[in-house]
């Protein structure tokens, strides 16, 4: 998945294309290119690693000023990321630029036909392709988006394109098929972006892009159709967040700003969700309530950090819902036979709305005819629109790569949805789904608590940044926050972590334990007392093996002091609430070594933060 931008209007292109993409870097930071039409000539500039590099070649040698311009920043799936397949990526005459986002799986048949027709392709890409294909189409009359509309026909895969001609110098023709895709609408001047974050600096107006639609784009106005060039109906929205929300506010990094924001996303996202009968309402649930009667199993899927809270769902779900529920990595989904019925409810997290595994899951689940819910952070991307019913998370935009506050309004979305279940189902009664919901609205002022404790974490962080290893444990919910808090770890510091039941411990990962191995446990709350009392067994075993114990507990639980190298404490909470708290003190624990480490913990290594390819 790559970061697009596109822009036609009355200012200098280049900053407002370079601008954007210094905001989608999060979507793959290997290489990052611009093209710009001045006086009718197409001029292209490109460079391996992060945007810094593109900038000072920039600088250095400054293309004409022109008012027309794209550019891309990518994360390399054909090819290594180097210059030459940096994007743009130019016909054989050099008057056709094109970027890209996705995969065109048929590009070797597409490639040996446009080599054998005498065309001389110089990158690795798939991209490079359609820049041939398009330079062939023009050959044949009507324009450059004809020629797009044509070639799309002919594509096979997710791509989000985006070119310009030096023929036609007012205008930017953009096309998507399962790749994101928003215009930003401004007063003589318009924008192409792969998210919003691209142009908001600039308007809050924008249009969603169905799929396979091509966009015509000038000064002057905005022209949708589909890829036969059939006028496509197109639904406009206004961006209810503005650019100081992605920017980083004083913070070194966007992450530290997203950790520090949770108290604010985790009350934002329960805004607004009770209404004036006091029962529980969700965004768009074009699931009936009689519907929601009829399911009779609950499919989660979601990847990475999502499906961490997936996981913690399906405690909520069962318990509070009783229904049955599995959770399953989106990726896995598709390719075994999920039993899935009209009575199915599948449920969808995540926080782009663009993660192609994640959206090939749903997909294949509307074709067995289940029901889809989903949860995401981003109006106006893919997921929302493929679902029956969606549950908005409202954490702002997430920059860093590694989730967290997302994280945090995921959990939120999964509580709402299981007591909104709960409340349809009649398995709660009204004023238990009420009080349920009051505990959740006091949790913003416990995660802020949490906050404000975090310099021990952050000391203990610094002093474990020679480490090799982490382990963590946890048992019930703790369980998937100590697959959050490894997967922190390994996503930011690229360390060894693994989060392990604890229970499990006894049946394999004991062996790991040696002198002075970190392992961080996640204890329950004392009032769940067989789980609590397990778990303070689980930890004197480890420690008389001589692990260093991180132990993350309530408050007050004067029980496992004894066998604590290390004491976090977190607010009183009940038991399915306490991931709102535990994963908090992990974060930073993560953020922080990784920092230590002298690793950008916004852009880990290898990562993006929206994968738009399967
Ligand atoms: C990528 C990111 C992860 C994220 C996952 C799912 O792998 O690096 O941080 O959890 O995608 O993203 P989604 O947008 O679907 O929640």
């Amino acid at each position: 998945m790559c970061g697009i931008v596109g822009y036609v209007g009355g200012r200098p292109a280049l900053d407002v294309v370079v601008g954007g993409l210094a905001r989608l870097e999060y979507r793959g930071y290997d290489s990052a290119g611009v093209a710009v039409l001045a006086d009718g000539k197409l001029a292209t500039a490109k460079r391996a690693g992060k945007l810094a590099n593109l900038r000072a070649a920039l600088e250095e040698e400054p293309p004409p000023a022109g008012t027309l311009g794209m550019g891309h920043t990518r994360w390399a799936t054909h090819g290594p990321p180097n210059d030459r397949n940096a994007h743009p990526h130019v016909d054989c005459t050099g008057s056709v630029a094109v970027i890209h986002n996705g995969i065109i799986e048929n590009f070797a048949e597409l490639r040996a036909e446009l080599e054998e027709g005498g065309h001389g392709l110089e990158s690795d890409t798939d991209t490079e392709a359609v820049a041939h294909l398009l330079e062939d189409e023009l050959k044949s009359g009507g324009g450059l988006a004809d020629a797009m509309r044509r070639v799309c026909r002919r594509l096979e895969g997710a791509f989000t394109l985006v070119a310009v001609h030096s023929g036609d110098p007012d205008l930017v023709v953009g096309a998507r098929r399962n790749s994101p895709l928003v215009v930003g609408v401004g007063d003589g001047e318009n924008f192409l972006a792969s998210d919003v974050a691209a142009f908001i600096a600039h308007t809050r107006d924008a249009i969603e892009l169905g799929q396979d639609q091509v966009v015509e784009l000038r000064a002057a106005g905005v022209t949708v159709t589909d890829f036969e060039g059939r006028p496509a109906e197109v639904k406009e929205y206004h961006v209810d967040w503005d650019v100081s929300a992605a920017e980083k506010g004083g913070y070194d990094y966007f992450m530290l700003k997203e950790i520090a924001e949770q108290p604010r996303a985790v009350a934002d996202t329960l805004l607004g969700r009770i209404g004036s009968d006091g029962r529980l309402h969700l965004d768009e649930m074009r699931i009936s309530d009689r519907e929601l009667r009829e399911v009779d199993k609950i499919i989660i899927v979601a990847c990475g950090t999502s499906y961490h809270a997936g996981l913690i769902a399906k405690y909520a779900i069962e318990h509070w819902a009783g229904l049955p529920c599995e959770v399953e990595l989106a990726s896995e989904f598709r390719y075994r036979d999920p039993i899935l019925s009209p009575s199915t409810l599948v449920i969808a997290i995540s926080q782009s709305g663009e993660t192609m595994d994640a959206l090939m899951a749903v997909r294949h689940a509307r074709e067995q005819k289940a029901k889809l819910l989903g949860i995401c952070n981003v109006n106006g991307s893919t997921l929302p629109r493929e679902c029956d019913g969606v549950l908005y998370t409202h954490a702002g935009p997430e920059i860093a790569v590694a989730s967290t506050k997302a994280f945090l309004t995921q959990l939120v979305a999964v509580y709402l949805i299981a007591l909104y279940l709960a409340q349809v189902r009649g398995t709660k009664w009204g004023d238990e789904v009420f009080a349920m919901v009051q505990l959740l609205e006091r949790m913003p002022e416990k995660v802020d608590k949490v906050l404000e404790t975090m310099e021990p974490v952050r000391e203990l962080a610094r002093s474990l940044a020679g480490e090799h290893c982490v382990l963590f444990l946890g048992r019930h919910v703790g369980f998937p926050v100590a697959l959050e808090g490894a997967l922190k770890l390994k996503e930011l510091a690229y360390m060894h972590a693994e989060g392990f039941a604890a229970g499990e411990l006894k049946h394999g990962p004991i062996a790991l334990i040696e002198e002075n191995l970190p392992v961080v446990v996640v204890v329950p709350p004392r009032a769940r007392d067989v789980l609590h009392d397990k778990i303070v067994s689980n930890i004197q075993e480890i420690r008389a093996r001589g692990a260093r114990t991180i132990v993350i507990a309530e408050e007050g639980d004067e029980s496992v002091e004894p066998y604590a190298d290390t004491l976090i404490s977190v607010p009183p909470v009940p038991t399915l609430l306490q991931p709102l708290v535990t994963t908090v003190p992990l974060q930073v624990f993560a953020c922080e070594l990784a920092t230590a480490k002298g690793h950008d913990v916004d852009q880990p290594r290898n990562l993006a933060k929206s994968v738009t390819v399967e």
